[in-house]
């Protein structure tokens, strides 16, 4: 089907980018799963173990005057996106058999996933094999063009007039209320996405904190976050000192993962072309790897039971960590960017030769490999610039110690990805695994005129060598 030159260009261009896990992950495992068509699975299974369910539920705690609050946040849509509104309504469910009240539950998903044309299952969606409808019952409180980043901040301030749109629902919260927040995305070094519009800034999140922390509107909050390099959004950040834990999927380098996606074990059933949830590779500090798994804030909190959070449910009275964890020796997770290519790759695998749906699918992997080649090249072409040759690769693969905030100006880096987006297009679930080396032009001094030009050169170059 001619893939041979894309090929070419994805393995020429892997070696230069192993700093980027979630990126190279994409590469390796586009010619991976190339090979697959020809070879075995077994060659490229990954050994890792995982666990996707919360370690601590116990028996509840909390006093009458407590109460508890959540809000769970899918921050993609499209139906290559699947796995994480599943993550979204595998939660809810969890917190309603926890005994919250859909009150004190607000959803933000785009709700484009039940009824997609591509889902074998129409009005359900499940998040692992054999799993349950996960759908049924979940509010809908800020879908579609309603769930904003901004409906996500008047939400979380309990401010009803900065809403626009959506159910109206925010959290009504006092002093002695203790806040969950969900989050599963594909993420970016300093963000995470929403479906619509802006993507959330790790800066802009901490800042809400900072006003719900003066408004007295928490006694504990605790942030669960999944998605790529989510490390970001708190390092060097989050302080210590505000009654808030997060716990992150990843570190700032590393992706967090997509399981059960088609053709890897464990497989969702062979109807979808999509994974079907994400995993924190261990939910547990308390377990044996937990190299994956960062947390931020109060470690205080982390000693204390989650069901002072997500309620408590018969069932996981004698829950001890275990007995509900799901062991694989052979399990193969993906990125949250591989998973998204693994979709249009099984897509293209699965529909019959000749037919409309191939030529289709055909165009979406060209147009895929087309995107990610015009990132990586006007990336490139744009540190070459800035930085000169010689001090280019660095700047791209440089990563500050811990402890250290991804950059020290947001506005800056809101402002040069503005810049290349205006010059270069949108970077979108691939491109923004750049913001990294954006963040270090910031650091670096660079300003938005300087980005600009940059960008000018950098897109209208590769317009003039197309
Ligand atoms: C609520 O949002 C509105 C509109 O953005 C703003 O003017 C107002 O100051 C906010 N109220 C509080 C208490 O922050
Ligand atoms: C957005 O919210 C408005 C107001 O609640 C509602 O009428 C509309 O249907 C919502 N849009 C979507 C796509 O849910
Ligand atoms: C929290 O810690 C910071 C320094 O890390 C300190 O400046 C601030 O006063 C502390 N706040 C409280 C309420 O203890
Ligand atoms: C939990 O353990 C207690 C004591 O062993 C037992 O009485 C109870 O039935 C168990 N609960 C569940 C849901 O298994």
């Amino acid at each position: 089907m001619g893939f041979a030159p894309q090929v070419e260009y994805l393995k020429s261009n892997m070696s230069s980018r192993s700093s980027y896990v979630c990126g190279y992950g994409t590469f390796l495992f586009l010619i991976a799963l190339l090979s697959f068509i020809a070879q075995s699975q077994e060659g490229i299974l990954n050994s890792i173990r995982a666990s996707n369910l919360p370690s601590r539920i116990r028996k509840d705690s909390t006093t009458a005057e407590e109460k508890q609050w959540a809000v769970l946040v899918a921050g993609s849509a499209g139906y290559e996106n699947y796995r994480h509104q599943a993550d979204v309504c595998h939660a809810y469910q969890i917190l309603k058999k926890g005994g919250l009240k859909d009150e004190n539950i607000v959803v933000f998903m785009y709700d484009d996933i039940a009824f997609h044309v591509d889902n074998p299952r129409p009005g359900t969606i499940i998040n692992k094999p054999f799993g349950h409808d996960v759908y049924a019952g979940v509010p809908k409180d800020y879908t579609g063009d309603n769930c904003t980043v901004d409906n996500l901040f008047a939400v979380l301030l309990g401010n009803k007039s900065a809403l626009t749109g959506g159910s109206g629902k925010v959290i009504d919260s006092g002093p002695n209320d203790n806040i969950f927040i969900y989050y599963a995305d594909h993420g970016a070094p300093g963000l995470v996405g929403m479906p619509v519009g802006k993507d959330l800034y790790a800066k802009d999140l901490i800042e809400v904190f900072r006003k719900q922390r003066e408004a007295s509107s928490y006694k504990r909050l605790v942030f669960y976050l999944e998605a790529c390099e989510s490390g970001t959004m708190f390092e060097g950040l989050l302080p210590s000192n505000w009654s808030i834990y997060a716990i992150t999927a990843a570190n700032g380098e590393e992706s967090s993962n997509g399981v059960y996606c088609p053709e890897f074990y464990p497989h969702p059933p062979s109807e979808f072309s999509t994974c079907l949830g994400d995993v924190r590779r261990r939910t547990g500090f308390d377990y044996e790897y937990t190299s994956h798994v960062m947390q931020y804030g109060n470690m205080e909190l982390s000693k204390e039971l989650l069901s002072l959070y997500i309620g408590t449910n018969a069932a996981n009275d004698n829950y001890t960590g275990n007995s509900n964890m799901e062991t694989w020796s052979l399990a193969r997770a993906f990125d949250q960017r591989e998973a998204t290519l693994l979709h249009f790759l099984h897509k293209y695998q699965k529909a019959p030769d000749g037919s409309a749906k191939k030529a289709e699918a055909h165009r979406d992997l060209l147009g895929i490999h087309s995107h990610i080649r015009h990132v990586d090249r006007s990336i490139n072409h744009i540190a070459a610039t800035l930085f000169g040759d010689e001090n280019a690769a660095n700047a791209m693969k440089f990563v500050r110690p811990s402890g250290q905030p991804l950059v020290d100006d947001w506005d800056c880096l809101k402002e040069l990805v503005r810049a290349y987006e205006k010059q270069c297009g949108g970077l979108s679930w691939y491109g923004k695994k750049y913001t990294r080396v954006i963040a270090n032009m910031c650091n670096a001094g660079i300003n938005v005129e300087q980005m600009m030009g940059a960008s000018t050169r950098a897109c209208s170059h590769e317009i003039d060598k197309n």
